[in-house]
């Protein structure tokens, strides 16, 4: 799995930075390339040379040292890595990356790559329990980082909590499962619809609803990221992420289209979409004036998208709900013919609509039922993924 992985380590200035040692020697003995960026104040903790003679390779620690192997030494690590894992991880390179700050080569590597970036924290608990190290976190989450939560225990500034640097065998394990995760669709193409429709009354009005079009917009970005060609489709006014064929639609009718022709050569189908269920039956081609006391809509069926696509790819529904949540999702699941079913209580905080995170239930089409706890949505959609990678896998 690490057998020649390119994996550029990076080091901050934290007192488990000796922990770092552990980890670059274990990831090199696996066969991974391991490439060591230290910040500045890590140096002061422990030496560029022992790591360098663990890895075997040259150790960068300043953007203005003379050019080693690498030329312009940021972007050649930042193209060349498989992942860039930082560990320890102290609460400024947290607030740096999150701000986008790029002011040394660690967190210039970062800015410059494509590279799934895994974040260790490791900190005195106040510190990492400060709302604004949390804030940075939720952020960088948010934005596909990996974070590996720190352990509790004993902490080199005195006392007990959260903040130590957990286990090397802990952080190598997460960073495989990336290293999985940020190739396992490759060659996969995936559809993914987003948004709310919007269903015209007349040039200027619509019916719409209150869909954001952000999980939508977290499961391209995860596909993406794991190697799929991704196809978005969506009805949300949000420009789509790059990498990804971007459709945009207005309609219910405009998105079944766009999903037939998008899934003709598709693996998967996930329609995170919030597809109006009615359409007014007449759109006024001129601006309904207001004279009348009263208007009077008459509304039709839109077609259900997802029940009447056809093909052999897996497909994802969402069944968003306000009552009988498990229920009315076995039910959608069976009619509309899934092979999973994401459930989410729209009435829970933190959940559905608008906001960066979601709790869901996924169902299987066995039956399977698995219950996950708050988490961001790209998260969420990392979890729906390593389930459509696995029904992938079996086919
Ligand atoms: O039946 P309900 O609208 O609750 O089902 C939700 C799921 O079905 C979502 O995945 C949604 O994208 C999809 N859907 C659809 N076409 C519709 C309504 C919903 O594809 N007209």
């Amino acid at each position: 799995m690490l057998t020649n992985k390119t994996i550029v380590l990076g080091i901050t200035g934290g007192i488990a930075a000796y922990k770092a040692v552990d980890i670059a020697s274990k990831l090199t003995q696996a066969g991974a390339k391991v490439e060591v960026v230290m910040t500045e104040s890590a140096t002061r903790f422990i030496t560029p040379l022992t790591l360098r003679a663990i890895t075997g390779r040259p150790v960068v620690t300043s953007m203005w040292e003379p050019a080693g192997e690498f030329r312009v030494e940021h972007i050649a690590l930042a193209e060349a890595a498989d992942i860039i894992a930082i560990a320890p991880a102290t609460a400024n390179i947290i607030a740096r990356l999150a701000a986008g700050i790029s002011d040394d080569i660690l967190s210039c590597t970062v800015l410059a790559s494509k590279a799934p970036v895994l974040v260790a924290p490791a900190m005195h608990t106040a510190m990492f329990l400060n709302p604004v190290t949390q804030e940075n976190l939720a952020r960088l989450k948010a934005r596909g980082f990996i974070i590996v939560d720190p352990a509790s225990g004993k902490l080199a500034s005195g006392g007990q909590g959260v903040g130590r640097l957990p286990d090397t065998e802990i952080i190598i394990a997460a960073i495989e499962k990336t290293l999985t995760r940020s190739s396992d669709l490759d060659g996969r193409h995936i559809v993914v619809t987003a948004g709310g429709t919007r269903e015209p009354i007349d040039p200027v009005r619509y019916v719409g609803n209150r869909s954001s079009g952000k999980m939508g917009y977290a499961l391209a970005e995860a596909a993406r990221d794991r190697g799929a060609t991704v196809v978005l489709i969506t009805a949300s006014p949000h420009p789509g992420p790059s990498g990804v064929e971007v459709v945009t639609v207005e309609t219910a009718t405009q998105m079944q289209s766009a999903v037939a022709k998008a899934t003709v050569s598709a693996d998967a189908l996930i329609m995170a979409a919030a597809v109006a269920d009615y359409r007014p039956k007449n759109v006024s081609p001129t601006k309904i004036k207001k004279q009348a006391p009263g208007l009077t809509l008459e509304l039709v069926r839109n077609p259900d998208i997802l029940a009447e696509a056809m093909g052999s790819f897996i497909k994802v529904g969402f069944a968003a709900e306000s009552e009988n949540l498990l229920e009315n999702a076995r039910q959608k699941l069976e009619m509309k013919q899934l092979d999973i079913i994401v459930a989410n209580d729209i009435t829970e905080t933190g959940s559905g609509f608008a906001v960066e995170t979601n709790r869901v239930t996924l169902i299987d089409k066995q039956g399977n039922v698995t219950e996950l706890p708050l988490m961001t949505k790209r998260e969420v959609a990392d979890k729906i993924l390593d389930r459509v990678g696995e029904l992938l896998t079996k086919r």
